[in-house]
């Protein structure tokens, strides 16, 4: 893999894939980070990044529906592996906005899947990142497997199966290499704080309510960000092609079990001015509609072919993640703002200056 396209590079998880990676020792591959930079995307993710690897990591800001600029990607930078993190992400957006979902996830991972089959001498893998959510819901007992039928409940999740099934379909059909990890609830740094953790950490710092749905019953897997990304390599390095791998924590808790953890977390490592704990400002609010109960993984297939495990506890991945929000609050304030949407222009207009 000489040339790794990384597609939605300046995401939360891709550009944690990407700082690993480039960390890794004996790590000597390019990567093009393709990115169209929605809401999601900043590339204050990666900026130290840029500057530390001019050679080695190259940032091409495009939108992966846009089939022109994307054949020029795959003929500039000779792309010999992709590894597609790029979607839109958030189910409550989903059940606002549709469209986008479809286009994004579904029409987009078709274009890539076109472009690779196009290069196919060339092609090494296509590894496609997905979810559990495309399983559907949970009861109290049981855990999803690789084989378990999906049964998508949201926009979001409906879109990530259908591209799984299209990636799979290249497989079956054209002997593409292919490869996809389905993996539950990510948490960790540089995560936009519309998800649930950074949310409530960032609310909780500026003394705002923590919105929680329902009674906050509902069940997640946690599995904090580097740990998934160093299962995405494992599996890009020696996975079985063709073939599917469950990503989980092995870290299921309810909602709220998460919160006052956090808040309980917060109180210790940042005391409140006013000496209140941060549980009071739960609010308990309306609940998602279609509100999948519980999710749970069993990834035992990865452990056993890969030699992967979840190395990160919650307690010591939420303190992290904790400690990386509140140590950096101008990046939590460009966001919050949409000052960073103004800030990126101005980063690329500076930088075409002194080009
Ligand atoms: P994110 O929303 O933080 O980042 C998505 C990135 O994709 C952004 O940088 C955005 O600009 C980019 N993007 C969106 N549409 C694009 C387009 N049309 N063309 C090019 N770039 C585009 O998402 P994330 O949480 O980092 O998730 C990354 C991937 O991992 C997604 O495929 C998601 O389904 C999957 N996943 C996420 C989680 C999680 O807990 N966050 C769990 C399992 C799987
Ligand atoms: P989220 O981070 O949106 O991830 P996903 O929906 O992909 O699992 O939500 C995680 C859980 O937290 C989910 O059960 C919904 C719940 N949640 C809240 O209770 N309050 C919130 O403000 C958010 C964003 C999520």
């Amino acid at each position: 893999m000489k040339n790794i396209l990384v597609t939605g590079g300046c995401g939360f998880i891709g550009s944690n894939f990407i700082r690993y990676l480039l960390s890794l020792p004996g790590f000597n591959s390019t990567i093009i980070n393709v990115d169209k930079l929605t809401y999601a995307g900043n590339p204050d993710n990666l900026a130290d990044i840029d500057k530390s690897f001019p050679e080695r990591y190259i940032f091409v800001q495009s939108d992966i529906c846009d089939m022109e600029s994307m054949t020029g990607v795959f003929e500039t930078y000779e792309i010999d592996a992709v590894c597609h993190f790029a979607a839109e992400s958030h189910v409550d957006r989903s059940i606002v906005e549709p469209g986008a979902f479809l286009n994004t996830n579904v029409m987009g991972t078709f274009n890539l899947l076109e472009l690779s089959r196009k290069h196919k001498d060339r092609m090494v893998l296509f590894h496609h990142i997905s979810t559990d959510e495309v399983f559907g819901s949970l009861d109290d007992k049981g855990l999803f497997s690789e084989t378990t039928p999906y049964d998508p409940s949201s926009p979001y999740s409906a879109s990530k199966a259908a591209s799984d099934h299209m990636v799979r379909a290249y497989h079956r059909t054209y002997g593409f290499p292919v490869t996809i990890s389905n993996c539950s609830n990510n948490y960790g740094p540089y995560q936009f704080p519309e998800k649930l953790i950074p949310l409530m950490i960032t609310n909780a710092k500026a003394g705002k309510p923590l919105p929680v749905y329902g009674q906050g019953h509902n069940i997640r897997d946690w599995v904090y960000v580097e740990d998934h990304c160093k299962a995405v390599w494992k599996i890009m390095k020696g996975g079985r092609h063709g073939e599917t791998y469950n990503v989980g924590g092995r870290c299921e808790m309810r909602n709220i079990d998460v919160v006052n953890i956090l808040c309980d977390t917060m109180d210790r490592v940042d005391p409140p001015a006013d000496g209140r704990s941060r549980r009071d400002l739960i609010n308990f609010v309306k609940d998602r509609p279609g509100h999948d109960y519980r999710y749970a993984i069993d990834c035992t297939k990865l452990q056993n072919e890969l030699d992967w495990i979840p190395e990160e506890s919650f307690k010591t991945g939420i303190e992290k993640t904790i400690r990386w929000y509140l140590k950096n609050e101008p990046w939590v304030r460009r966001v919050q703002t949409g000052e960073y949407r103004n800030w990126i222009k101005q980063q690329y207009e500076d930088r075409e200056r002194a080009e």
